[in-house]
């Protein structure tokens, strides 16, 4: 399989824990280098543009306001098959349903407090890395 980049965020929940280490030593356990790395204070505007695809969804406005309630880390990852290698190592969207040893099992407090983002496709990983970095920024 091919050389990927895949974008991730820690999510609110995880930074308030300060897990943030923890999800860090499960993505590196996976194999999956962080090749750019950001704690930022995301801006309403931002979550509503990264989650514009789930706008019309009964949750959306609770999603951003998640999004936005305290910093998360935006990163690049990259391996053999990042983004579909990324999504096994996040676990299913709902805790409850996540395997043992996924992030979102070992992390996770909900569906909507589920600690961590990864890109589902080659397309999006591409549109949501160039959200949040500029390609000086990613150091592989
Ligand atoms: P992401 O990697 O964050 O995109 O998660 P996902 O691909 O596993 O799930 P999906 O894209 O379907 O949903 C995006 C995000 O919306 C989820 O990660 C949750 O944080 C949130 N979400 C999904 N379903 C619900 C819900 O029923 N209630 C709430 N509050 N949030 C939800
Ligand atoms: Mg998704």
């Amino acid at each position: 399989m091919a050389i990927e980049r895949t974008f991730s965020i820690i999510k609110p929940d995880a930074t308030k824990r300060n897990i943030t280490g923890k999800v860090n030593a499960l993505i590196e356990g996976a194999g999956l280098k962080i090749v750019a790395q950001k704690r930022i204070q995301m801006t309403r505007a931002q979550a509503e543009t990264f989650y514009g695809v789930h706008k019309e969804r009964p949750f959306f406005g609770e999603l951003v306001d998640f999004m936005i309630s305290a910093p998360v880390v935006v990163q690049v990852l990259e391996g053999e098959g990042a983004i579909s290698r990324y999504r096994e190592v996040m676990g299913a969207t709902n805790p409850a349903n996540a395997v043992p040893g996924t992030i979102r099992k070992e992390c996770a407090l909900s569906v909507g407090e589920n600690s961590v983002h990864g890109s589902d496709a080659t397309e999006t990983a591409a549109i949501e890395i160039a959200q949040f970095f500029s390609a000086n920024e990613i150091v592989g």
